[in-house]
């Protein structure tokens, strides 16, 4: 997680780009680094780059001037902070900032490397700015260099490029990650977010994926990925200068479901360029831990506590020992067997939960000492009081309705499971380097179900009029159909119940009729022929099927039986996919009936009390 500052203007830009970046900080800090054109004496690229944070770099830029410059605030993720991979990377005349991961990036390093470029740092970023190097050099101009480059690139980014060769224009391009220009009668800025660019402007700009935008000090062209000129909205940000922003969203919870692929991305940049998984992802001591961890406890609430079943299929599949997983407020209350080696984890966005809290306190106090909290706030109680630690790179989650925070915990979980596998010695390296192809491709993969959002906001149409609805799911995607059911009430205020699909048959079939829409989630896996034969339960009783399907779920769609396929079958992480279209069906019914969205009526995002 990195952020970005561009900024081409009449006057000195140096403190603008400062600015930006002590706005960016959140977005990491491990290191800070500008590249400006100045123009005194011909133009000349320069280049300041600081291990720490904006202030130290700040005091090296004290006498700098210039009016077009590029800026960068770094959070590690391929090669350890150090001044050598910080931002600008550099190939001869020009320099580049990149926010995301580059997944291909090994392979066009050694192409590269073969036509004779030498790398300097350990980082994806250097690869693209010798890739745009060598476009230029085959004599493409600057913006096809650019549009050439971003067509090479397999992953994220959000791109700042700068040329001595270029000192009136700056270009920015973006693909996963996000980017947004800032318009103003001085100059022209782009950042990461709008709270970079409020010292400037309000005017702003969002680019969408696969746009490249070219920045003048009076003008901004935007061209598509097919090089079309395109015009793109732009609206005056309504944002306080602490809050976080809704950008071109409606509401929180469709923002955060859109930013799943960034997300998952962050959580998961950790891993590096690595080829192998290290328990240390979970703090200094996790190897210990994990060695003496015979089974394990999973603990937490409502949207956490669905994420825990998920991770039980994958515990006891994946590292081949004992899972159980229990409802905090349950726990908390219930005489239990503490059982030595037993590996507590507590999960939870906010890490405030009371009753998750009050349940981790409770296994201690059992004598269960091997503890390990997956959360999404560094500071909070329940981080404070585990031995381990692992924290989701989701961001705020604003929307009371959990949905980023869900898949960056299946991806944490989905770690553990390895982590656990690896230590214990049941994972084979093909398994593990599998997995974690798997894992690097989720942001990818997510960005292309969340395609899918169209023929789901049509579905929820004829949904939102329903008093009640059935989920149903098989094995690790029951906890999914459990989740769907839970966003499916929380923001539209619709009764729904999820059950186990072979449940179906001793008890909620009597349910079953024209009025009752079931939503079924059929992966393509050892179970997919017997959840066909649980729909057709349903079909023969009149039912209306609505069904998230793999690639190869072979039946037709017809009168009361809709499909929609998702774009990739994803084995074991498949859960992770699955969940997403279940959320944009519940935010679109929730739309229809107009309900408060963000803050549905009787919750509150943090339940810090009993
Ligand atoms: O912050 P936590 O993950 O501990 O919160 C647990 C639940 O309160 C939370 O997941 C709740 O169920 C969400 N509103 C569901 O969308």
């Amino acid at each position: 997680m990195c952020g970005i500052v561009v900024a081409i203007a009449q006057q000195n830009i140096v403190p603008v780009l400062l600015e930006g970046l002590r706005k960016l900080e959140y977005r990491g800090y491990d290191s800070a680094g500008l590249a400006v054109i100045r123009t005194q004496e011909g133009p000349s690229l320069e280049r300041l780059r600081s291990v720490g944070r904006v202030a130290e770099l700040a005091a090296q830029a004290d006498d700098l001037q210039a009016q077009l410059g590029i800026a960068h605030t770094r959070w590690a993720t391929h090669g350890i902070p150090s001044e050598r991979n910080a931002h600008p990377h550099i190939s001869d005349q020009l320099a580049v900032v990149h926010n995301g991961i580059i997944e291909n990036y090994e392979i066009l390093r050694e192409r590269l490397q073969g036509e004779g470029y030498t790398f300097v740092s350990d980082t994806d970023t250097e690869a693209i700015a010798h890739l745009l190097h060598s476009h230029l050099k085959r004599g493409q101009d600057f913006v096809g260099a650019v549009r050439a480059t971003v067509s090479e690139l397999v992953g994220a980014y959000a791109i700042g490029v700068i040329s001595e060769h270029e000192p009136d224009t700056a270009i920015v391009a973006r693909s996963g990650s996000p980017l947004v220009v800032g318009i103003s009668p001085n100059g022209n800025f782009a950042a990461s977010d709008t709270s970079a660019l409020l010292q400037v402007t309000r005017e702003v700009m969002y680019l969408e994926n696969g746009d490249i935008a070219v920045l003048t000090r009076n003008n901004v062209r935007v061209l598509r990925a097919d090089g079309q000129s395109v015009q793109r909205p732009v609206s005056t940000s309504q944002l306080s200068a602490d809050a976080v922003e809704l950008g071109q969203y409606r509401h929180y919870m469709q923002k955060e479901i859109f930013e799943q692929p960034r997300a998952l991305g962050d959580t998961l940049a950790m891993l590096g360029g690595a080829h192998s998984i290290s328990p240390q992802l979970f703090g200094a001591d996790a190897q210990r831990v994990l060695s003496e961890t015979q089974r394990v406890l999973i603990i937490a609430c409502g949207t956490s506590w669905h994420a825990g079943m998920v991770a039980r299929y994958w515990i006891e599949e994946i590292a081949g020992i004992s899972c159980s997983v229990e409802i905090a407020s349950e726990y908390r209350y219930r005489r239990s067997v503490a059982e030595p080696g037993t590996l507590v984890v507590v999960i939870s966005q906010s890490g405030e939960t009371a009753d998750t809290l009050a349940a981790l306190k409770h296994a201690k106090s059992l004598g269960l000492n091997l503890s390990l909290a997956i959360c999404n706030v560094p500071e909070s109680a329940i981080v404070r009081e585990s031995e381990l630690r692992f924290i989701t790179r989701a961001g705020p989650e604003i929307g009371v309705a959990s949905t980023k925070a869900f898949t960056t915990q299946l991806a944490a979980l989905a770690l553990l499971a390895l982590s656990i596998g690896k230590v214990k010695g049941k994972l084979s390296p093909e398994a593990e380097k599998d997995a974690l192809d798997s894992l690097r491709h989720l942001p990818v993969a997510i960005a292309k179900v969340l395609e899918l959002e169209p023929a789901i906001a049509q579905w929820a149409q004829g949904f939102a009029m329903k008093q009640h609805a059935l989920f149903l799911g098989r094995g690790m995607h029951y906890p999914i159909a459990l989740e769907g059911a839970l966003k499916l009430k929380e923001i539209s205020y619709i009764h729904a119940e999820a059950y186990p699909a072979g449940e179906l048959k001793h008890g909620p079939l009597a349910l079953v009729d024209k009025d009752m829409p079931v939503i079924a989630v059929a992966p393509n896996d050892a179970l997919l022929e017997k959840l066909k034969s649980n729909l057709q339960e349903v079909r023969a009783r009149g039912g209306e099927l609505f069904v998230f399907a793999d690639q190869g779920f072979e039946i037709p769609e017809s009168d009361g039986l809709h499909i929609l396929r998702m774009p990739e079958n994803y084995g074991l992480l498949s859960p992770v996919l699955h969940v997403v279209p279940l959320q944009l069906l519940s935010y679109h019914a929730a739309l229809v009936k107009g309900t408060d969205v963000d803050k549905p009526r009787n919750l509150a995002k943090s339940v810090t009390v009993e």
